[in-house]
């Protein structure tokens, strides 16, 4: 197993997904451990993360000793690479100007690192890395025993080597994927340089987080509230993996779902897995709040506070413990990495709020609750392959995200049962055709080349003709929106022939629709929702 030494970088957490991708288990702690850690962790290598910091400034962040006596190969990235030369006798300057993005770095000599590794090479031979930059000082003189690996013109020391004692360091950032070759380099570094074999897998991480989990709930009982969503959905099947019956979620139902979601989130977690799921049928409750409500804001916070609400209740009910429960004392939560990142990580002031987002933040601290969170180190890709792996099917686990409120905002304006009702319908057929419909050039079907694809309510009636008579009825609009991030969508050219199908499929089967169009608005400036 490899270790990995967290000095504080934003990025720390991409260096263990890509060990992992190279199929190496892994592990990040914070780079103050003692030597007497790092000893019984008994690593195969050590990797020094990048860090906000300045070595000459702080001159407290540093790799333990134990680092360089235990005579692993280590890899320093980025400020990594600062300290390794500070500590083993080279020296770095000082710089008050960044250098900050895209470079390209030439390689010197023969490293076990790099040889082979290449982008391009120049007409005399040498190897060319297209890499991703971010640092202020730099080394400017190696340690003893050390080799020159690579330079940039900015940069004449941007990667160094002990080969002997199988240390290596880069000013530049390989965990990031700007760094084309960034994957090979960390893959040959654990795998070939190490000696890691490359053979840890899904399964393994699974039985580790169990054996946390276990280790960090012990007899105590834990609440989990289930939205059906991916995150809460594996999060709740690998506690239950882990704890069984001391495990209990909590599906609060607020009517807003999709067609015949409850039901089905019901047969996995409570038919299939035999775990303990108490369904809270709340929309009458939630309807009955939003009667007469239009104001797209308004309408997210009464569905953001009563779900809170509703929740708490429950939490409460479980909390003081029953017949043959005792009480929970954990609430878990399906945070993933990126969560982590945009809730504590940034820095900036806080951008204006387009839309308020449902957020439970804040409730384990109101509850009382210990939080649990064993998603929190993963990445979306990460944690569907832990679902599929702890055997939830891949319908749910590669599903399209649907927003906290539901559909709640996509019915513009007043929320009202008859229209729910009827957008269940219509979305439901606009996924399955979706599902049903294989691009070509790809064969892939268009739900899985889309990001997000949903059908949207609006209060208008339009003049329609059918059969012999006149209607006049509501008008349903169709998204389908590709992306990356979310911050920013193209609509998708769908292909004509599945729009006909869908508009002809929705108007014939759902009596109360006389018309479907086509949302083709990107983001921006138009919002993925239309609330
Ligand atoms: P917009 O409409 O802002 O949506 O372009 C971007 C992404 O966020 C989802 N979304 C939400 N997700 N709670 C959520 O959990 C919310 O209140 C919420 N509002 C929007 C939206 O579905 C899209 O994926």
């Amino acid at each position: 197993k490899v270790l990995i030494l967290d000095f504080g970088s934003q990025v720390t957490q991409l260096i263990a997904r890509r060990v992992r991708e190279a199929a190496v288990y892994c592990e990040i702690h914070p780079n103050d451990v003692s030597d007497e850690f790092i000893r019984s962790f008994a690593p195969k290598a050590i990797i020094l993360s990048g860090s906000h910091a300045s070595t000459y400034e702080d001159h407290e962040l540093r790799a333990p000793q134990a680092v360089w006596d235990l005579g692993v190969p280590v890899l320093g990235i980025c400020y990594g690479m600062q300290t390794m030369a500070v500590q083993l006798g080279g020296k770095v300057e000082w710089s008050d100007h960044r250098e900050f993005g895209y470079a390209e770095v030439r390689a010197h000599g023969h490293t076990k690192l790099l040889d082979g590794i290449q982008d391009h090479a120049t007409l005399e031979g040498h190897g060319m890395l297209k890499v991703w930059m971010s640092h202020g000082d730099k080394v400017g003189m190696l340690p003893p025993g050390f080799k020159l690996m690579a330079s940039t013109p900015s940069c004449p020391i941007a990667g160094m080597a002990n080969e002997e004692k199988g240390y290596y360091a880069v000013q530049f950032h390989p965990e990031v994927t700007h760094t084309l070759k960034g994957q090979a380099m960390l893959t040959r570094f654990v795998r070939d340089i190490a000696g890691c074999k490359g053979d840890w897998i899904m399964g393994d991480y699974i039985a580790e987080a169990v054996a946390k989990i276990r280790e960090q709930v012990g007899d105590e009982e834990v609440i989990l509230g289930l939205s059906g969503g991916v995150d809460s959905s594996v999060a709740a099947a690998l506690i239950h993996r882990a704890i069984g019956d001391q495990l209990t979620c909590v599906f609060v139902d607020h009517g807003l779902l999709r067609l015949n979601e409850g039901d089905m989130v019901m047969d996995m977690f409570a038919g299939k897995l035999h775990a303990r799921v108490i369904r809270v049928d709340a929309s009458e409750l939630f309807l009955g709040q939003l009667a007469g409500v239009t104001d797209p804001e308004k309408k997210r916070k009464i569905i953001g506070g009563l779900f809170v609400d509703v929740f708490k209740a429950e939490a409460a009910k479980l909390k003081a413990g029953d017949g043959g429960h005792k009480g929970a004392s954990f609430l878990a939560q399906g945070t993933i990495y990126p969560d982590v990142v945009e809730s504590g990580g940034t820095k900036t002031k806080k951008a204006i709020t387009i839309k308020s987002h449902h957020n439970v933040g804040g409730l384990p601290e109101q509850l009382g609750l210990k939080l649990l969170e064993p998603l929190r180190e993963l990445f979306k890709d990460e944690v569907r392959a832990l679902g599929v792996a702890l055997g939830l099917p891949a319908e749910m686990v590669y599903r399209h995200p649907f927003p906290g409120p539901g559909l709640g905002v996509r019915i513009l304006g007043e929320v009202k049962k008859d229209y729910a009702d009827l957008l269940r319908r219509a979305d439901a057929i606009f996924i399955e055709e979706l599902r049903g419909w294989k691009d070509e050039a790809t064969g892939k079907n268009w739900y899985d080349l889309t990001s997000q694809a949903f059908t949207v309510f609006l209060p208008v009636k339009s003049v329609g003709v059918m059969g012999d008579g006149r209607t006049y009825d509501y008008v349903v609009a169709l998204r389908a929106v590709q992306t990356s991030d979310f911050m920013t969508a193209d609509w998708a050219e769908l292909p004509y022939g599945l729009l006909k199908k869908v508009s002809g499929r929705i108007i014939n089967e759902v009596r109360g629709i006389n018309r479907v169009t086509y949302d083709v608005s990107s983001k921006p400036p138009a919002t993925i929702e239309w609330e």
